[in-house]
């Protein structure tokens, strides 16, 4: 048996969860949490001294302070309500452990986007009109945290027709990333960037200046197929880019080589057209971007592959003389 100081710690680690689930579900407008609330957990509002006594009373916790102050100002003059936590789990030798407890309650929920739309904010990405709060950067996250916060995307209609996400894949801490415009039928498929014809290509102009797949980030705009490879809609891209921009922010690659018009457009937030400015480094916060075409326009023009190869020397030669010690 765990010791009280054991026993202690484990409800006030649960007591956070079930807090910030609670907390969770009335951000997302979740009603009747007073009365009923979908974990094994459930936070009780009625009169403890109308409660039918069990023969072993479940225990209870208060609510977090920031949770009683609202309930205490919903529930004018009753007594605040207490989390009322599941009887422990028992392991075979009857033994309970932090573990078996934790292993029985339920996982945090995929999060889907919050329906109402925050207005448009100044933030780390200039302003912009979010979606959702869970699409806006948070100081210190990591990519799980983006990839938690992107859950099972509904948020633009591209995801009616998807049969993967397709996520940012590689090097988290690369000094080259690619980007390109959405994902194609190999790529929806797979949930994974970049691996039908046009990836094979890419595998190859990666290859070609001394570097592997795996030694660099690939990541698109759009992580939905859309219908018929057609681009991306401003809209769709609108939605869809604050999540790669996070996760360019956490990576700070030393190059971004962005592939063809759309992946350019989005980054650099230009209306030049991809001929005019590929072969020259852009900024984007910071950032060195290297405009070049798709490798999807190779497949179709291959006699464009000597411009292509033209500006991935400029990148190998930026990264060679820009080598941190
Ligand atoms: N084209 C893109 O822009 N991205 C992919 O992942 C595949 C093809």
């Amino acid at each position: 048996m765990p010791d009280q100081t054991q026993l202690k710690e484990m409800l006030s680690e649960l007591t956070g969860e079930v807090a910030e689930s609670v907390t969770y579900l009335r951000e997302l407008g979740v009603e009747g949490l007073e009365s009923s609330v979908d974990f094994p957990a459930r936070v009780e509002t009625r009169d403890a001294s109308s409660q039918s006594r069990a023969a072993s009373p479940a225990p209870t916790v208060p609510l977090p302070r920031a949770l009683e102050r609202n309930a205490r100002a919903e529930g004018a003059g009753k007594p605040p309500p207490r989390i009322i936590l599941p009887p422990p789990p028992r392991r075979a030798g009857g033994e309970t452990t932090k573990a078996s407890y934790q292993s029985a309650m339920p996982k945090k929920p995929v999060r889907p986007p919050s329906p109402n739309p925050p207005a448009p904010r100044e933030t780390l990405f200039g302003e912009i009109a979010p979606k959702d709060e869970l699409s806006l950067g948070r100081p210190g996250e990591t990519f799980d945290d983006i990839r938690d916060d992107i859950g099972e995307c509904i948020r633009c209609p591209l995801h009616q027709g998807r049969t993967k996400i397709v996520h940012t894949e590689g090097n988290r801490q690369a000094r080259l990333m690619f980007v390109g415009e959405a994902p194609g039928a190999d790529e929806d498929a797979s949930g994974r960037p970049f691996v039908g014809r046009a990836g094979q290509l890419l595998n190859k102009i990666i290859e070609a200046i001394g570097l592997k797949r795996e030694d660099v980030l690939i990541g698109n705009v759009n992580r939905c197929r859309p219908p018929g490879n057609r681009a991306p809609t401003t809209e769709e891209a609108a939605t869809c880019k604050p999540f790669l921009l996070r996760e360019i922010n956490v990576a700070r690659p030393d190059v971004i080589i962005v592939l063809g018009n759309t992946a350019m457009k989005n980054l650099l937030d230009t209306r030049e057209g991809i001929t005019r400015l590929r072969g020259n480094f852009q900024d984007y916060k910071g950032i060195k971007v290297m405009p070049t075409f798709h490798p999807a326009y190779l497949l179709r023009d291959p006699s464009k592959k000597r411009e292509v190869w033209d500006d991935m020397k400029k990148v190998r030669d930026y990264l060679n003389e820009n080598k941190k010690s």
